[in-house]
């Protein structure tokens, strides 16, 4: 929707089960060409100028040019995959970490133009400082106490780093039921927006297609969930 306004959009997939390529659009052998930047041993060894036992290397490696430039565009939107990092723990720092959060910190590029990034509930990418730059985060429940719980743990990590924005989109929502079970439990002013459950949806995905051009109906609900978004940024 932000490429149809004309802005610049780039969305980086940080999730280590990466699929939003597929989402987008992309085929399954386009995203198959993309080598994730975790695996980009050669660009990760010269800019963080790591020695050959990763003992010691830059924890500030020059990274602004690089969103654009490792960027695979489709339909006016550009991917980043951001691949997986094995962590041992949360303090884990490695070249290939520093190079990941630092590119994160280095998303943005102008005022007007838009980066989604789509993670795992987890938020071990982020560090403190590095997600000054974030309008907000919104966590995607389904209507289960579960997944309520998940969206607990996130608003705890978020005040954690820093970002007391977190809100809500209500997904495969399917009866009154769940509406009002999703109503109990989430604040009102953190509530987003519902997106029913669409066969449509779902169909895109067994087609790996981009339900932006099979699901309508969710496609609307999605389309009032981001007046509700950028109305409340131009205040
Ligand atoms: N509104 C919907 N109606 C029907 N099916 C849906 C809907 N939203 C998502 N799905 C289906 O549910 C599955 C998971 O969706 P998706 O990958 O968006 O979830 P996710 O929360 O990002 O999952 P993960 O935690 O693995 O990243 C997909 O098969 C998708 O097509
Ligand atoms: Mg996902």
């Amino acid at each position: 929707m932000y490429a149809d306004e004309g802005h610049n959009v780039l969305c980086a997939d940080v999730d280590p089960d990466a699929n939003l390529g597929l989402a987008l659009g992309f085929s399954e052998e386009e995203l198959a060409a993309i080598t994730p930047i975790s695996e980009m041993k050669e660009l990760i060894r010269e800019r963080t100028e790591a020695d050959q036992f990763e003992k010691f290397f830059k924890i500030n490696p020059k990274v602004d040019d690089l969103p654009d430039k490792l960027a695979t565009e489709k339909n006016g939107v550009k991917l980043l995959l951001m691949g997986t990092v094995k962590t041992g723990g949360s303090g884990c720092v490695c070249p290939e970490h520093v190079m990941l959060k630092r590119i994160l910190s280095h998303l943005i590029v102008g005022r007007e133009d838009v980066v989604i990034m789509d993670m795992e509930a987890g938020l071990e990418h982020l560090a403190r400082g590095t997600t000054d730059f974030m309008d907000q985060f919104i966590v995607v429940i389904e209507p289960g106490a579960r997944s309520v719980q998940t969206y607990h743990s996130v608003v705890r990590l978020a005040a954690d780093l820093g970002i007391h924005k977190v809100n809500v989109v209500a997904n495969k929502v399917r009866d009154e039921q769940d509406e009002a079970f999703i109503r109990e439990n989430i604040p009102e002013e953190n509530l987003l927006g519902m997106i029913h459950y669409s066969g449509k949806v779902a169909d895109a995905d067994r087609r790996c297609a981009s339900p932006y051009d099979m699901a309508s109906d969710a496609v609307e609900e999605i389309r009032r969930i981001k007046e509700k978004i950028d109305t409340d940024r131009r205040n």
